[in-house]
């Protein structure tokens, strides 16, 4: 599908993409070119879109899921069937062009955040997007000394795209050297077996997940917290983040953990 230039918004542009892959029935990724002038803080999202037979343009905010410095944009997306535009939107193939935003914005970076030891990440589903970015940036760990990336989903294919996220991480060569022994991946599903099963809330209540890991349950001094997922989700995680103390932040105002939605549709 090309779309002509003259009939886009001013506030998006046009670009190419240059991958696609299917994880699973319900999620799948793809790379776009990245204009010269996009430039954006690792966490942030931006609106993605079709243009509709109307001619009026369908846009969803989506997390960028790649670093800051990477010369292509990431991103990944949950297949809903009757969703106005994942339904068309996975069905994008290399070469197709697709709408993207200028403004790129949100709450999950480092800037949100004041000074700490340890970064946990917690993430559901394709919340785990703006911290692909997160991971990937050296800042991350000029910042922070451990980073601990935890993804828990229903079930154990859906945790596909953020194994080979670390993986890849790891033997990255910008960043790969620099986040040995310092980032830290952990998964758990809620309806199939897997080596940590529960949620994310569940393991943190209990304290599994600090036992697991060999770290004191949070703790204000030391941690820092982004999450993302579902509003539900969000809000539970959120309030056991201030039962231990901790305090929300804002790009103005920096605090011990943000949050975000993680975005479908
Ligand atoms: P569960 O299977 O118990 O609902 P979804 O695909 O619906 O976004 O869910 C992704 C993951 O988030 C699932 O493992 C789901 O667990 C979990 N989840 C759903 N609601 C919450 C919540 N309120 N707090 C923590 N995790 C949640």
């Amino acid at each position: 599908m090309d779309l002509n230039p003259q009939t886009i918004p001013s506030s998006v542009q046009l670009v190419t993409v240059v991958d696609v892959h299917h994880w699973t029935e319900r999620l799948f990724s793809f790379r776009v070119t990245r204009p010269d002038s996009f430039r954006f803080r690792s966490g942030e999202f931006v609106m993605i879109g079709l243009m509709k037979d109307d001619g009026k343009p369908l846009l969803r905010a989506y997390s960028i899921a790649s670093p800051a410095w990477d010369h292509e944009l990431d991103f990944f997306s949950i297949k809903v069937e009757d969703g106005p535009l994942t339904s068309r939107l996975q069905k994008i193939v290399v070469g197709d062009q697709i709408l993207l935003g200028k403004k790129p914005t949100g709450t999950l970076v480092l800037d949100a955040l004041l000074p700490g030891k340890n970064l946990y990440l917690f993430s559901t589903g394709t919340g785990i997007a703006p911290f692909a970015s997160v991971i990937r940036d050296p800042e991350t760990y000029d910042r922070f000394e451990k980073v601990i990336l935890t993804h828990t989903c229903r079930q154990v294919d859906e945790l596909a795209y953020g194994e080979k996220l670390v993986k890849d991480t790891l033997e990255d060569p910008l960043v790969g050297e620099m986040v040995q022994g310092r980032l830290f991946h952990y998964t758990s599903t809620t309806r199939e077996d897997h080596i940590h099963t529960g949620r994310i809330t569940t393991l943190i209540e209990n304290g599994q997940l600090f036992r697991d890991l060999g770290e004191e349950p949070l703790n204000a001094e030391r941690d820092r917290v982004m999450i993302c997922g579902s509003m539900d989700m969000l809000n539970d995680t959120k309030a056991l983040c201030e039962a231990a103390g901790l305090e929300e932040g804002a790009n103005s105002k920096p605090g011990h953990f943000v949050i975000e939605k993680a975005f479908a549709g």
